[in-house]
């Protein structure tokens, strides 16, 4: 038993709670998901964010170089001897000039936390530490997971790195090669079940549950511990300076539910000031997030959730035979497993949903690209969805900004060369064939 952790159910009518040290992906007692909440009278914590910095002088130290556990006493659930890390969180926040002008922000107000930076190239690899160490301690010996691919990609890393087995289901045909080349060259045992990542979801749970293995995806908890460090570093990166705003694509629902618990930690710890605004972006094609609370005004209500609501919503989607569909294949998502949580970090932050089609978030990607960072499409979704923000005018000019690049260009260049070999983009950027003739060559140069 764990003094200073504990995990706790969500649902008001359970709050059921779970020593530090057991495996579940959802609360015994009731189904819901759950917390990993800490008693922080009895946790060594710095009086300010800028007591982190101290670390940046012993970088020689793998905890200490690792972009989530240079601030372990924040998720500080385990101790140091079961802490995995292979490096992760050396990522940038970059002030983007050309992306303002791109989006109609004034400049220097526009920032991209660059999470392509990671080892296996997006930023599972944060929750991942988290998860693995929390698998150590749990005794695990075969993790799973079910993938639109870049968490197979990082499980396959950890796995290896941890010298523990590892399984992970992606949907057949459904997934951008860049990353199931990662979870194939770093040795996962790869099951492409017919099906899409929501098929691939309910599969996964029900094998881990028969055959007792550790699951990785988003319902543990302890990957979103993880996930919080994105949010550290973002505002280290500001100097810890809060920003206004906070922009992330919504697939499954990990990362906003990170961001919230984190901001809602540290100002609860007295760490921040103020709380910045939330906006979750999802695909057109795979909108299940902003339908609801958008167009449905589902809201978390203190824990309150109207559960009918989301029932008859996935009724409807089932009677529909509906299935998500967008280029952005990392977020086609239609039943995102942290609803719930996502919903409560709306609330915290004040937050908003938008949706953006394939065609906007394939323009805003090839911006990324233009100006000097490159993401893939899922990344894209958080730029389009700043556009659109300030072109409604609920993100003013002069408010600080950051968009979360969740995923590196590299992962999916299928999408990128198609973009710009079609040209219709507008960023198009085709290229000119011509003979192996010098005269031709330099005509098609147009010098
Ligand atoms: N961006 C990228 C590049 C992703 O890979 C994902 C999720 C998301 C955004 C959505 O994040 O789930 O926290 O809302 N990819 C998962 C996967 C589902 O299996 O790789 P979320």
């Amino acid at each position: 038993m764990s003094d200073t952790t504990f995990q706790q159910c969500l649902n008001l009518n359970c709050r059921a709670t779970y020593d530090v040290g057991q495996s579940f992906f959802a609360c015994p007692a009731c189904g819901d998901l759950l917390d990993v909440c800490y008693r922080w009278d009895r946790l060594p914590l710095p009086r300010r964010l800028a007591g982190f910095e101290s670390r940046w002088a012993t970088r020689h130290l793998p905890l200490d170089f690792s972009g989530v556990w240079r601030f372990r006493e924040l998720l500080g659930f385990c101790e140091d001897r079961h802490r995995v890390t292979i490096g992760e969180g050396q990522t940038l926040l970059q002030e983007n000039d050309g992306i303002a002008g791109y989006v109609g922000s004034k400049t220097g107000c526009v920032f991209l936390q660059y999470e392509g930076l990671n080892p296996s190239g997006s930023f599972k690899d944060n929750g991942m530490s988290a998860a693995f160490s929390h698998a150590r301690l749990a005794g695990a010996h075969h993790v799973a997971c079910a993938s639109t691919g870049n968490t197979s990609a990082s499980v396959a890393l950890y796995a290896h790195a941890c010298g523990l087995q590892c399984t992970v289901f992606i949907g057949a045909g459904r997934i951008a090669y860049g990353k199931l080349s990662q979870a194939l060259d770093y040795g996962a045992q790869t099951i492409q079940i017919q099906g899409d990542f929501d098929d691939c979801m309910r599969r996964v749970k029900q094998v881990c549950t028969e055959k007792r293995l550790y699951l990785v995806n988003s319902l543990n908890p302890f990957r979103l511990e993880g996930q919080k460090a994105i949010m550290y570093r973002v505002l280290e990166g500001l100097r810890w300076r809060v920003p206004d705003w906070v922009v992330v694509p919504g697939g499954n629902l990990g990362n906003s539910s990170a961001f919230g618990k984190a901001f809602a930690e540290l100002k609860e710890l007295g760490l921040i000031d103020r709380i910045p605004r939330l906006a979750v972006i999802n695909a057109h094609g795979a909108n299940t997030l902003f339908d609801l609370y958008e167009n449905q005004r589902l809201r978390f209500n203190g824990g309150a959730v109207a559960e009918n609501v989301i029932d008859g919503y996935y009724r409807r989607l089932n009677e529909q035979g509906y299935r998500p569909q967008t280029l952005a294949t990392a977020i086609e998502i239609s039943r995102p497993v942290n609803l719930k949580k996502c919903l409560r970090s709306l609330e915290v932050c004040n937050g908003l949903v938008r949706e953006v089609t394939d065609d906007d978030i394939l323009d805003a990607k090839a911006a990324v690209g233009r100006h000097g960072l490159g993401c893939e499409p899922a990344s894209g979704a958080s730029v389009a969805g700043l556009k659109q923000l300030r072109q409604q005018n609920v993100v003013g000019r002069d408010e600080t900004v950051v968009c979360i690049l969740t995923g590196h260009q590299l992962k999916d260049p299928n999408v990128t060369v198609r973009y710009h070999s079609e040209g219709a983009g507008a960023f198009s950027n085709r290229p000119t064939e011509v003979g192996d003739d010098l005269a031709r060559i330099i005509e098609a140069m147009k010098l």
